[in-house]
């Protein structure tokens, strides 16, 4: 089957590494396509390089915009890549703008379409993402949910038949990733930090960056920690902080650095005393970790990593997250809710219920 396969943001390059391999094993055809929505070489290069994912065979380099323009620009490149290379699905990943416009050009065009991360809920309907995340598992012929949570939100919503629980591909990478980082990562040297001996923190939603108020409520509450607290600032995030005059308390009693490849991210997660973010992933990958994760949202989508009590919701509330961080009682469960570590490979046999 020849797949054209969407990408365009950090979290896409990590989750396609694993399934692009699976496809090839398949003995798919895949058409890997970068909208560019990230662009930078240490948000987007990077990753390919290290993770050794081919190039991708189109960039549109649509860039940075508003939310219709970005998502307007990438459908038109979209619908002239599907004219040309007239693959029979389009794979899309996660909920970011380029997952909708990989979307919507697979629905009118008359191709099949399979998201991969599908079934995910907030129940936050002012996050972009989560009607990015809805629009898509509303249109798509295959729902590749992680989670069994997620499969149960898309029985709700009457999407059954088109859904299959493959496990979570960020496990299959992040069980690869955390070998190879202990091995090859020289990151805890390069930024002079001890083994478990540090907090590590990312920062880059809507929600929380373009919010004065709550941005400096959680830098407040990260500032309250005694160990070193690393900061890989996302360039929103950066920006935000300049604008807003936080740049200065930011650095005063954080260590924000660029952001860092996956290996090096994977090994300062590894090596974290605590995390405290507002990203997806990492939420997960700190499961996966166990490195405690202090979670700045009010909800997730992750809900398994928060019941089994390794991942407490806090909020923008500066003694909530001094308090979280400050935690002992921290617990990961039983089981393996992402699954066994093999979700590429049943994203890729999927393709068959096309
Ligand atoms: C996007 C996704 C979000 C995901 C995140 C992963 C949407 C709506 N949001 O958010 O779901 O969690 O990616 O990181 O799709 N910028 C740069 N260089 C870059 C990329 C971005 O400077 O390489 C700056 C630009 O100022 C841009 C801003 O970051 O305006 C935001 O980038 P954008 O891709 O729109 O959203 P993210 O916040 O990255
Ligand atoms: N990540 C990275 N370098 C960084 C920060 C994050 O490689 O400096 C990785 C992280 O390991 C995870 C992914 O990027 O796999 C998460 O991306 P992000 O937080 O930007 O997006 P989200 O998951 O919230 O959509």
């Amino acid at each position: 089957m020849k797949v054209l396969s969407v990408v365009g943001a950090r979290p896409q390059f990590i989750k396609a590494f694993p399934v692009s391999r699976a496809l090839a094993d398949a003995g798919h055809e895949e058409v890997l396509v970068h909208t560019g929505q990230h662009y930078d070489e240490e948000m987007s290069d990077v990753f390919f390089e290290e993770l050794g994912i081919p190039e991708p065979a189109y960039n549109l380099g649509v860039g940075s915009d508003g939310h219709v323009q970005q998502t307007a620009r990438m459908m038109t490149g979209l619908a002239d890549l599907v004219e040309e290379e007239e693959p029979d699905c389009l794979l899309v990943y996660g909920d970011t703008n380029s997952t909708l416009a990989g979307a919507l050009v697979a629905v009118q065009t008359n191709r099949g379409l399979v998201h991969v991360e599908a079934g995910l809920r907030s129940g936050n309907r002012d996050m972009p993402e989560e009607t990015n995340r809805i629009l898509t598992d509303h249109v798509s012929d295959v729902l590749c949910a992680p989670t069994a949570e997620a499969v149960r939100n898309l029985e709700a919503e009457g999407l059954e038949e088109r859904t299959v629980n493959t496990g979570d591909v960020m496990y299959d990478a992040a069980l690869w990733a955390r070998d190879q980082a202990r091995e090859h990562s020289d990151v805890l040297d390069r930024l002079e930090l001890d083994d478990g001996g540090y907090v590590l923190a990312t920062v880059h939603r809507a929600a929380n960056t373009d919010d004065p108020a709550r941005l400096e409520a959680i830098l407040e509450g990260l500032a309250s920690v005694d160990e070193p607290v690393v900061l890989p600032a996302h360039p929103r995030t950066k920006s935000r902080l300049e604008e807003y005059d936080l740049w200065d308390l930011a650095t005063e009693y954080l260590r924000v650095v660029e952001p860092v490849g996956y290996l090096d991210f994977v090994r300062l997660l590894d090596g974290a005393d605590r995390v405290a973010t507002d990203s997806g992933g990492v939420q997960k990958e700190a499961f996966f970790l166990r490195t405690p994760c202090v979670t700045l949202r009010e909800e997730t989508e992750w809900v398994e990593t928060v019941e089994a009590g390794g991942n407490v919701l806090v909020g923008a509330d500066t003694e909530a997250i001094e308090a979280a961080l400050a935690r002992t009682d921290w617990s990961y469960g039983g089981g393996e809710p992402y699954g066994d570590g093999n979700a590429a490979a049943a994203v890729a046999d999927s393709l068959s219920r096309l």
